[in-house]
């Protein structure tokens, strides 16, 4: 499974890049707003941070658009920042449509916010490049997604569709687990989610024992 990191602060980016082996980024108006940064400062460091590299970064639209021309329009103009990135349009009629024309004309992109298994159905039918259903909102409300998740996968697998399905909104290392063991081609996490998956209280407690048998032992 892949790992992106769903940011918009350049630090943690670059640090994830360098020391996680992370796959790409995922960026919202909340993760933009987060960063302390006008939108387009942050899109723009992106794409020179990572110009030329197989590295797809997740671009959000004006939220505020709601008719499929609009959406397009702005699409495009952000594509046309950098190669690698991925536009992210709201999964709904007017979303659907401007992803289908979008892909139509090479402009890929990721269609987000998606809460249902039949919305899924047809992002993978459009060939969206992503789909990101939000398994982390929902799980965060107790609702259990693994059925949900499992679904789109099936049905993707199904059909072959080229889509990736990006398990969205993770918030812990088990959900990194689960969903990886059901084979979601990738996974998109804030940096936080991730150094915690790497440590165990055991982990450190082990290390603890050594460390002493380490002192206790004669000639170290
Ligand atoms: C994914 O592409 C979304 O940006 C993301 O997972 C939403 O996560 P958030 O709840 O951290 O904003």
């Amino acid at each position: 499974m892949k790992y992106f990191l769903d940011s918009g602060k350049i630090d943690e980016i670059r640090y994830a890049y360098e020391n996680y082996k992370i796959d790409g980024v995922t960026t919202n108006p909340r993760h933009i707003k987060e960063s302390g940064k006008p939108f387009l400062t942050v899109i723009n460091e992106l794409a020179e941070e990572f110009k030329g590299k197989d590295f797809p970064i997740s671009v959000e639209i004006n939220p505020h658009l709601t008719q499929a021309g609009d959406m397009i329009a702005h699409a495009k103009e952000l594509s046309q920042i950098a190669e690698n990135f991925v536009i992210k349009v709201p999964c709904n009629e007017q979303g659907l449509i401007a992803a289908k024309k979008l892909e139509e004309q090479q402009v890929r992109t990721n269609v987000t916010l998606v809460f249902t298994a039949s919305q899924a159905l047809q992002v993978g039918r459009i060939g969206a490049k992503f789909v990101s259903p939000f398994v982390g909102w929902q799980e965060s409300a107790g609702v259990d997604c693994s059925e949900f998740m499992a679904t789109i996968l099936e049905t993707i697998a199904n059909f072959g569709f080229e889509t990736e399905v990006i398990a969205a909104a993770i918030r812990n290392g088990n959900q990194l687990a689960t969903y990886a063991a059901m084979g979601a081609h990738i996974a998109t996490a804030g940096l936080s989610v991730y150094k915690e998956s790497f440590e165990h209280p055991f982990t450190d407690k082990g290390l603890r024992f050594f460390a002493d048998a380490w002192d206790q032992t004669e000639g170290n």
